[in-house]
């Protein structure tokens, strides 16, 4: 393994970067040459890559975003996209690649190994919505971020005795809602994993602690679900407590990684080189507990994962 390549695709995620910096550094450091692949797989396609040093990836760490940029790639997907991406791989001469991202550019990475180009991926989305990993690069930063968020919404919706319904990302699941919801002291937490009913689930959860009372009142809702607009109209209506949605919408998905989210995408990005160097390919790293491990891409595609309903009803209990 002399020539390696690393690409960053799908919605961005925090910690990203803390991932590419270990990629080039382990590369270099093992004699590697690294090439740094812009937007995802548009910039293999269309060979838009340059080749990093230990220097190109200095002060990263600490930084949002994506310095290599990132897509969502429809041409990629066809077979005529990804001959492309072959043809850019021979021509170029990358023994493999580092594909970070979530489980869609996973599926790129499979396809690619399996005509020929050795892969490895790394779990980075804030959704942590990947099957084999417990945790996925991004996802500790972007709770943190709603913990700030609704925090300061908080402080408002206290002052004028309102609800406030507060949307998450998180796409079809309720990750990021189930967690920041409970560091948020959420009063109910609505997730597409489990079914909801308005009435039971947000009114008359309000009308009690009402009783008790409560004044004020912020109801997590994950994308997954959405509709909040429509939802703070009937929260008002049924109670009468003045109700606002806010959708915390990009804001999640950028700013500063937290430690957590620096020191794992620093772990697994220096693994994926390992994995390559050690000559396995279409691999993908994760997370189990504390452990990172890694699993065959057919297999890691094939694994799911469920949401903690214990955590849901503690979060319940505790929220009245
Ligand atoms: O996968 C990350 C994510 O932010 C999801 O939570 C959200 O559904 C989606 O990406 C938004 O995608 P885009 O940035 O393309 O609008």
């Amino acid at each position: 393994m002399k020539k390696i390549g690393v690409l960053t695709s799908g919605g961005d995620a925090p910690g990203m970067n803390a991932a590419i910096r270990a990629v080039v550094r382990y590369g270099c450091e093992h004699d590697m040459e690294v090439y740094g692949i812009l937007r995802g797989y548009n910039g293999l396609m269309q060979g838009d890559m340059y080749q990093m040093n230990l220097r190109s990836v200095s002060n990263i760490i600490n930084r949002g975003g994506t310095i290599l940029y990132s897509a969502r790639s429809e041409e990629f997907k066809t077979e005529a996209g990804m001959q492309k991406a072959i043809a850019v791989c021979k021509e170029v001469g990358l023994d493999g690649i580092v594909v970070i991202g979530g489980d869609g550019s996973f599926k790129g990475a499979r396809d690619l190994s399996l005509r020929g180009i050795p892969c490895i991926g790394v779990p980075g989305t804030i959704d942590n919505d990947i099957g084999c990993c417990d945790y996925t690069i991004g996802y500790d930063t972007a709770m943190n971020t709603v913990r700030e968020m609704v925090d300061r919404l908080r402080d408002t919706t206290e002052s004028h005795d309102r609800c406030s319904v507060v949307e998450v990302m998180g796409r079809k699941a309720g990750y990021i809602a189930l967690y920041a919801g409970i560091a948020c002291g959420a009063t109910t937490i609505l997730i597409p994993e489990l079914e909801y009913d308005l009435q039971r689930d947000v009114i008359d959860r309000m009308r009690k602690t009402q009783k008790t009372g409560k004044k004020h009142f912020i109801i997590v809702v994950a994308e997954g679900i959405g509709k909040v607009d429509e939802m703070a109209k009937k929260i008002q209506d049924y109670t009468g407590v003045e109700t606002r949605a806010t959708v915390l919408g990009h804001v999640q998905r950028g700013g500063t990684p937290t430690v957590r989210d620096r020191v794992n995408a620093s772990l697994m990005g220096a693994r994926a080189v390992q994995l390559l160097q050690e000559g396995k390919s279409n691999r993908v790293v994760a997370m189990k507990k504390d452990d990172i491990v890694d699993y065959d891409i057919f297999d890691a595609l094939n694994m799911t994962k469920t949401l903690d309903i214990d955590l849901y009803q503690i979060a319940h209990d505790i929220s009245i």
